[in-house]
């Protein structure tokens, strides 16, 4: 049996603290140099061929790191390598590859925990928390996977005496395209290491602005016995990757995590390709949000309030799981307005190195201008007003107060578009108009990843779970949409927020297997 999995716990990083002081020498250091981030195809880093500049999104002018962007070269030459490595690595025994994975777990929480904290919190924008619990996820993740992979590996069908039934669990015939996001550093990890868990070769090409962090993930699973040419790194642009992936007949998988729009455009690309491919590639996405916090009149306003301020406004409202739009009732709202409007103004929003700080730095100049345009467009309509916020700043680092909009517009743009960044919309309704906000909130959006119900009525509890049945793969009854936690509350949603495949749960595995059936007769 492998290892039972546990969460990590997240440590609180006091000023003055043996951790706290501990990565914030490591951040000095990461500071101090201008890493090369190069591709590693094969186990080899290639020398940089041009020069991009990762920088820190709250001090813009400081340059931490440069990559080159990958072309036809570097991309054909990852999936060479992926497709050397599969026959030995896909005959590989799963305890073996499962090995490597519960190792690059310790090495996560041992090792390179400071690194990866510093790395996510310079190149990501993230307070200490915010770091601690993406890092912890990691973790989570290579451990919780691992009992995954045990229990997948272990289920067999029934035999009889003179018949011996198997199940194969094979991997794809081909290599795994990963395509990761900046927000998680977890997200980051996880997706190319599950297809990899499964016996699958990987081609990954991180966010170019996490590239930082990506390169610190990459020597983890290197560093934990992870064969060369299993996961290769490349840098660069998503379309550029993808286009020349698209081209192999090899390409057996792509697993995305990202925008509605960009997810949608790679299914229609890989559509447009399809008799080039041995098999069908299976496509995995997780992809916007337009999370609803739905408040009854029976809800606690404190417990609101906070699960507000949190779900909208931490890591700067850029999770796909983050709050952007709210319901709440004219009776509640009297005692949460003022409180709401308080605890946001009073948030500090800076540089993430300082333990005061709780907003740090969306995650770049064009993310500063969508949520400007955003912010402008609220303040134009009639039906909105601003009630906090509403700034930003750009000169030294990409700053977007927390805001928020009150509208009587239930189907306003803010209240059914997603904009990624600190951005909460509400509506107050009727305490008498609490079925038809219900309907209202599953159909004003095309998303359906998360959504709370706050309520001390259980009536009207199973009441929302029932009318919000197909509004969000996850819904939290009296928390917050954030934080999902591996093993605990498996993670994705449905309509344009995704395939809904869980990550955090064994179906995320199961897609990256494909059985082969064996009836043995004697
Ligand atoms: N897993 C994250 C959360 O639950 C979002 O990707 O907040």
């Amino acid at each position: 049996r492998v290892p039972a999995p546990f969460n990590e716990s997240p440590r609180d990083f006091a000023p003055g603290s043996l951790e706290a002081t501990r990565v914030l020498k490591e951040i000095d250091r990461v500071r101090g140099q201008v890493r090369e981030l190069p591709h590693v195809i094969d186990g080899e880093r290639l020398p940089l061929a041009a020069r991009t500049n990762v920088v820190a999104p709250h001090d813009h002018g400081h340059v931490l790191g440069h990559f080159s962007p990958a072309g036809e070269r570097e991309v054909t030459a990852a999936i060479e390598a992926a497709l050397r490595a599969r026959p030995t690595w896909s005959r590989t025994p799963w305890w073996d590859r499962t090995a490597i994975f519960l190792r690059a777990a310790d090495l996560v929480t041992g090792k390179y925990r400071d690194e990866l904290l510093a790395t996510t919190m310079l190149g990501q924008s993230k307070t200490f928390h915010q770091a601690e619990i993406d890092i912890n996820e990691l973790a989570d993740f290579f451990r919780y996977n691992a009992s995954f992979a045990a229990q997948i590996y272990d289920t067999q069908p029934q035999s009889v005496p003179g018949a011996w039934n198997q199940m194969d669990h094979r991997p794809l015939e081909g290599f795994v395209l990963a395509i990761t996001p900046f927000n998680f550093t977890a997200i980051a990890g996880n997706l190319p290491s599950t297809p990899a868990l499964m016996g699958n070769v990987v081609v990954w090409k991180p966010s170019e602005k996490s590239a930082l962090s990506s390169e610190v993930v990459m020597r983890v699973f290197e560093e934990a016995g992870l064969p060369p040419g299993v996961i290769n790194l490349v840098h660069g642009s998503g379309a550029d990757v993808t286009a020349v992936a698209q081209q192999s007949p090899h390409l057996a998988g792509i697993t995305f995590t990202g925008s509605t729009a960009v997810f949608r455009q790679l299914w229609k690309s890989t559509a447009a390709n399809i008799d080039r491919y041995r098999s069908y590639p299976r496509l995995v996405g997780e992809t916007g949000g337009k999370n609803a916090v739905i408040a009854h009149a029976s809800a606690d306003p404190e417990a609101l309030v906070t699960a507000l301020v949190r779900g909208a406004f931490e890591y700067q409202g850029q999770k796909c799981s983050a709050a952007s739009r709210t319901y709440i009732p004219r009776s509640l709202w009297a005692s949460v307005e003022a409180p709401l409007v308080e605890t946001t103004a009073n948030l500090r929003v800076g540089d993430v190195t300082q333990h005061e700080t709780f907003v740090g730095a969306v995650i770049d100049g064009a993310s500063v201008r969508r949520l400007e345009q955003a912010i402008e467009r609220g303040k134009a309509l009639d039906s909105h007003q601003l009630l906090v916020g509403g700034r930003t700043r750009s000169e030294e680092g990409w700053f977007v107060d927390p805001t928020i909009f009150q509208t009587t517009d239930p189907h306003a743009i803010t209240m059914s578009e997603e904009f990624f960044g600190p951005l909460l919309s509400v509506y107050v309704y009727e305490d008498d108009e609490w079925d038809r906000t219900l309907r209202l909130v599953d159909q004003t959006s095309d998303y359906a990843l998360c959504c709370s119900v706050f309520a001390g009525d259980r009536r009207a509890i199973s009441q929302a779970l029932d009318v919000l049945r197909d509004a969000g793969g996850m819904t939290y009854v009296n928390d917050k949409p954030t934080g999902a936690s591996i093993g605990q509350q498996s993670f994705g949603g449905s309509r344009g927020s995704g395939t809904n495949d869980k990550t955090g749960s064994p179906l995320a595995l199961q897609r990256w297997i494909t059985g082969r059936f064996i009836k043995e007769t004697f």
